[in-house]
């Protein structure tokens, strides 16, 4: 059975663009619907109550349009929102931390001793615990190290990935992970991944990176022909639609970093 439906896909604003990309060269058959709240990012600094109100009137909006699925490509709207999401959609919602600990733990899972994993993501992701309750969840003996890196999503905001000052911020940044021995690291915040190269050359190349994007798409495979039914093959309900809740401008601008082929784009403002 197959269903020609997009798949909804939202974030703050731009930085659930890297998720996308990965479903888009994954799924080549499928349609999808992205919304950037850009009137309301970052999502990173806010309360959870705020957090779920939002991502709640941004589903619904993707829910109008006829989507079957939703991928929330945002940590800090999964940390402190899926719950909600969940109670309140009528669709499977698939969020970003259970595939990244999925992943993280999969990597953990053959050492004799129990693994370390660290997290970085913004301040209300690292707050609300969401990372290291779902990997005890995954496996209770799991070390998690997290920390906030509030600096990271205004640099790729301001596409700062190679700027000289970029290395000097994420060293300093990170330093208090630099001395703990760690057997991944979940870049927990959809811009981290376009900041991997300088994370990795900081944190040295051995240190293997979980990037949600990669992690979310496996994840979308699995529900695919499971809990959700997929696209005919051949295409033919292949569009991707974006929509924005301000300024299209901007985002289209900022777009361009993370989607190879974005520039003619057309983007819709909508209110929520
Ligand atoms: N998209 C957010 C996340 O992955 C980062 C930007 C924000 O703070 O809204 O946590």
């Amino acid at each position: 059975m197959f269903d020609p439906r997009p798949i909804g896909i939202f974030d703050s604003g731009v930085g659930g663009l890297t998720v996308l990309d990965a479903l888009v060269r994954r799924f080549p058959d499928e349609g999808f619907i992205y919304l950037g709240d850009t009137a309301r990012v970052p999502y990173g600094t806010k309360s959870a109550r705020t957090v779920e109100r939002y991502s709640v009137q941004v589903a619904d909006c993707l829910l109008r349009r006829g989507v079957k699925g939703l991928v929330v490509a945002c940590n800090t709207a999964s940390a402190l929102g899926l719950g909600a999401l969940r109670a309140h959609c009528t669709t499977p919602v698939l969020g970003v931390i259970e595939p990244g600990c999925r992943k993280a733990s999969g990597i953990t899972a053959g050492l004799s001793r129990p693994g370390r994993v660290g997290v970085i993501g913004t301040r209300s992701t690292v707050a609300s615990g969401a990372y290291p309750d779902h990997l005890a969840d995954l496996d209770p003996r799991i070390r998690v190290i997290s920390l906030a890196c509030p600096m990271f999503v205004p640099l790729v905001e301001e596409g700062w990935l190679d700027h000289p000052a970029v290395r000097l911020i994420v060293e300093e940044t990170l330093a208090p992970l630099r001395s703990q021995p760690m057997d991944a690291l979940i870049l927990g915040c959809t811009h981290y991944p376009l900041l991997a190269p300088v994370i990795s050359a900081v944190m040295g190349p051995e240190l293997t990176l979980v990037d949600s994007s990669s992690a979310v798409a496996e994840e979308l495979g699995n529900y695919l022909g499971g809990v959700i039914a997929p696209a005919p093959p051949g295409g033919e309900a292949r569009k991707v639609e974006f929509l924005v809740t301000d300024v299209a401008d901007r985002f289209k601008e900022m777009a361009t970093r993370f989607i190879a082929g974005m520039d003619e784009a057309m983007v819709e403002m909508v209110d929520l």
